[in-house]
């Protein structure tokens, strides 16, 4: 799978996520997270940037500007968010494979009155171009759709500064999804998730980690999400039968199978073969 696959499964889809899924009031292409204390749609979407915010925390001085750039930043939505939460000295980039995503992200800034602090701009992150050293930098859902995962990493080490923080949120496999001893109909699953998520850069946390290593990153937390997400109680037999139905075209291509690589996704969590986590890196 090439990125400019996924640029046109963003193209094409990106109105339709916004208008179908849970996401569209914040602006989200992702999912929630329930974790305690969060009682509204709302927060749960935005959990996982207020963890990013979290790690923004951490690193301020007062007075001191930070630049903070999410990787992979859809619609903007978290962008917005950490600017709705830190005052002035926040200046942000976004970053994302689809125009379509860029157009909408900036008109939103606009009507906001953050076209100053939030910019965005089409760039491959495995190819960025040259942007100001970054203090926090973040990807939600996108590191899984780099089709050569270890290439982010050389990339971010680029972009960010000594003692800068990367976080990824993200499905990892688990040791037991790496593992040889699968079923055939796990292996279904994660093929089918893969395939109808776009996500060729899935990878377990140590695979990542290793990789991470290598380009100057060590990891300072990691936290695992998957408890906190509302997975579907459908009955497995009814799952299997809509995940076999993945080649129906009822629906448009793309967002049909990527309905189904959601379906194959619930299956994998709750088999233990993936995992939704949230890993912090600190720039050596
Ligand atoms: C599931 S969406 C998540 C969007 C956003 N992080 C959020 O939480 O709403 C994945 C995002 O990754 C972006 N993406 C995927 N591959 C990319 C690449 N190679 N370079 C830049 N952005 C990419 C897509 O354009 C999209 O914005």
């Amino acid at each position: 799978m090439k990125t400019s696959d996924i640029r046109t499964y963003y193209e094409r889809n990106t109105h339709l996520f916004l208008a179908l899924g849970a996401g569209g009031r914040a602006r989200a292409i992702r999912r929630a997270v329930w974790a305690a204390g969060v009682s509204t749609i709302e927060q749960a979407l935005n959990y996982s940037s207020r963890l990013v915010l979290e790690e923004i925390a951490r690193l301020r001085r007062p007075g001191e500007g930070l630049h903070i750039v999410d990787l992979g930043c859809g619609v903007g939505g978290s962008l917005f968010y950490l600017a709705s939460q830190l005052d002035d000295v926040l200046r942000a980039t976004g970053v994302t494979i689809s125009p379509l995503q860029v157009r909408l992200a900036r008109e939103h800034a606009a009507r906001l009155g953050l076209g100053d602090r939030c910019r965005f701009i089409e760039a491959d992150f495995l190819a960025l171009p040259d942007l100001p050293p970054a203090d926090v930098v973040f990807s939600i859902e996108a590191f899984i759709h780099a089709p050569a995962p270890e290439r982010y990493f050389e990339q971010v080490a680029r972009l960010i500064r000594a003692g800068g923080r990367l976080a990824l949120c993200d499905d990892f496999l688990s040791a037991r999804g790496v593992s040889k001893a699968l079923t055939a109909n796990e292996r279904r699953w994660v093929g089918a998730f893969q395939a109808g998520w776009h996500a060729p850069g899935l990878s377990s946390v140590t695979q990542v980690t290793q990789m991470a290593g290598r380009h100057g990153f060590s990891v300072v937390s990691d936290r695992d999400l998957t408890p906190d997400l509302r997975l579907l109680n459908w009955p497995s037999r009814l799952m299997h039968a809509l995940i076999g139905l993945g080649s129906a075209a009822w629906l448009p291509w793309a967002y049909w199978r990527s309905t189904v690589g959601s379906l194959a996704l619930q299956q994998c969590l709750k088999a233990g073969l993936v995992t939704y986590r949230f890993v912090v890196f600190e720039r050596l």
